[in-house]
């Protein structure tokens, strides 16, 4: 789609995609490829530059994962990071030894300012370092850029050639101008002219739905998350009534969200295209009275799910396509690397329906990173509230209810819940009167300032645009527990509601939140007042592990 390109060649490392984020902050399109890839099939995308990242092995192992010479005789700039900068020196004909102790965190750096990788920067720059192996002998033409006290080649360039090597992580916000030195590669290094928008984006993935689409028709199951929403957006601009989203209210959606979703996509919303809301709630309550064991929720919930889309798409009659918000994340998570069709098992969905045919497959997202599919939904005119939403699970308040699920405990969870975002937001507003952030000020995007406050990354945290307690999800839960109040004059023998609030970067694991105490006493104060069936309110500081995010 645009021919500046950077491929980020993945060896294996934690922080790919966030190289991947880092190139893209400087307007560069970026794509990461297996260092399986062969070599002509990277050069066949005609990249301007290529960054080889970390990685878990050690190259003097054997079956190290390595690349071929040619890779760095193409004439193509190649960064190497961490365990590339290894690989480089290695396959070049430099020496790579185990250190005596593996040298981790942040410490300090000089760096050779001369050199293009480091200009603009000062000599001495707080660095993040994880590594065992280091560099003891530099490859043949290479000169040593960049020290610390333990590491003697912390960078080494070879500018001839286009070589370049760093051996910390410049991609990691601990490295102090790391962005400003992937700038530096992919911008003057490269030659990229940074001309890499989501404008540009929108307008090419619009070009190429109609070129695909013609005169078919689509379905997208439509959640009212994120990702399906941008999707369901981007498609109503290319194709408009072509498009036939489908939504499923379950009755286990947040305190009117079903409605919200409605207003947005529906008849009176402003986009173009048909909508159909099932509100299928007695059905899925139906089918999930009397059950408490978790995983037979879960499953209850999503084969219904199936049905009920099933049913629909075939009152609609044959589509030929079939769309899904599936993102680059995910495209990479499965280790496909873009090269071939990934189906994601749509959360809501628990896997594609297998009654309703269609011939190919949509995914207009599969390039972006969940902030940039937050930055298009701005850009194509979705609300903020929805834009920003945090993630919520596809089973819905069926996995936050613990045991059974009746009418009335959903009632109770969605009303503790929307008290307790309306207290979090209340916080964080006046948190941010009080701390008048500069949205703009970012230094360490070499210049950048056309990005959108991403509210679930760190890197916001520090610009400081969300108090430093805020959680990346947050969210009430109904506990099975009834116990012993008074209220009034009045004993009371009800429910009682559990807090929880996850500071995390992955969700693979996850801390509690420190929300302030205060907020925490307003919350529950309001929840005893205000939702009938609910007498007690916990908070529940359980970490994952051994704890999960969600309650079942
Ligand atoms: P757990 O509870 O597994 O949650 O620690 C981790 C993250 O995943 C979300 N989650 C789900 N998302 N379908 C989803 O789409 C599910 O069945 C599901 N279960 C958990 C959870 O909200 C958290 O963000």
């Amino acid at each position: 789609m645009d021919p500046e390109t950077i491929i980020v060649v993945d060896f294996g490392g934690q922080y790919n995609q966030l190289i991947a984020r880092r190139v893209r902050e400087c307007n560069v399109y970026c794509e990461i490829a297996s260092y399986r890839t062969p070599l002509e099939k990277l050069l066949e995308k005609k990249p301007k530059g290529l960054i080889l990242t970390g990685g878990p092995s050690s190259v003097n192992e054997e079956n190290a994962a390595l690349c071929e010479r040619k890779l760095f005789e193409s004439g193509i700039p190649v960064l190497g990071l961490c365990y590339g900068a290894q690989v480089m020196m290695h396959v070049l004909g430099g020496e790579v030894r185990q250190a005596d102790n593996r040298e981790y965190g942040r410490t300090q750096a000089w760096l050779d300012t001369s050199s293009p990788l480091f200009e603009g920067l000062p000599e001495d720059n707080p660095v993040w370092m994880s590594h065992f192996d280091y560099i003891s002998r530099m490859a043949p033409g290479f000169q040593s850029v960049s020290h610390t006290d333990n590491t003697p080649v912390a960078a080494a360039q070879c500018p001839q050639k286009g070589l370049y090597c760093i051996q910390f992580h410049p991609e990691v916000l601990h490295t102090e101008n790391g962005t400003k030195m992937l700038f530096n590669f992919v911008r003057n290094i490269c030659g990229c002219s940074g001309s890499w928008r989501m404008d540009s984006f929108i307008e090419g993935s619009v070009e190429s739905i109609r070129g695909k689409v013609g005169n078919g028709r689509v379905l997208l199951a439509l959640s009212g998350g994120v990702d399906s929403s941008v999707a369901a957006a981007l498609l109503s601009r290319a194709i408009g009534k072509q498009l036939t989203c489908v939504f499923v209210d379950h009755g286990l959606l947040r305190k009117d969200e079903g409605d919200e979703v409605e207003a947005i996509f529906g008849e009176k919303g402003k986009f173009d295209l048909n909508f159909i809301r099932v509100n299928a709630q007695d059905r899925f309550y139906d089918r999930l009275s009397g059950v408490s064991e978790p995983e037979q929720k879960r499953k209850i919930i999503g084969e219904e799910f199936i049905r009920v889309f099933e049913e629909e798409a075939k009152k609609i009659g044959a589509v030929e396509f079939l769309a899904q918000g599936t993102i680059y994340p995910d495209v990479v998570e499965s280790g496909l690397g873009g090269e071939s069709v990934v189906i994601k098992s749509h959360h809501n969905v628990g896997g594609l329906p297998k009654n309703v045919e269609f011939k190919d497959l949509i995914e207009p997202l599969r390039d972006l990173f969940k902030d940039e599919v937050r930055k298009a939904g701005l850009k194509l005119g979705i609300p903020e509230r929805l834009v920003f939403r945090q993630p919520f699970p596809g089973p819905g308040l069926g996995v936050r209810i613990i045991g059974e699920i009746t009418p009335d405990k959903v009632r109770m969870v969605q009303e503790a819940d929307a008290i307790y975002r309306e207290e979090v937001a209340k916080a964080c507003d006046l948190w941010r009167e009080e701390n008048a952030p500069d949205h703009t000020r970012d230094a360490d995007t070499g210049g950048n300032t056309d990005r959108i406050p991403d509210a679930d990354e760190l890197f916001i945290r520090n610009r400081g645009s969300v108090p430093p307690w805020m959680p990346d999800q947050y969210f009430a839960a109904l506990t099975n527990m009834r116990s012993v109040g008074v209220m009034g004059d009045e004993r009371t023998y009800d429910y009682a509601v559990a807090l929880r609030a996850v500071r995390t970067v992955d969700f693979m694991t996850a801390d509690a939140a420190e929300i302030p105490f205060e907020v925490l006493k307003r919350t529950m104060s309001r929840i005893i007042n205000e939702v009938r069936g609910v007498n007690r309110v916990f908070y529940d500081l359980t970490s994952k592990p051994p704890g999960t995010v969600e309650l079942e």
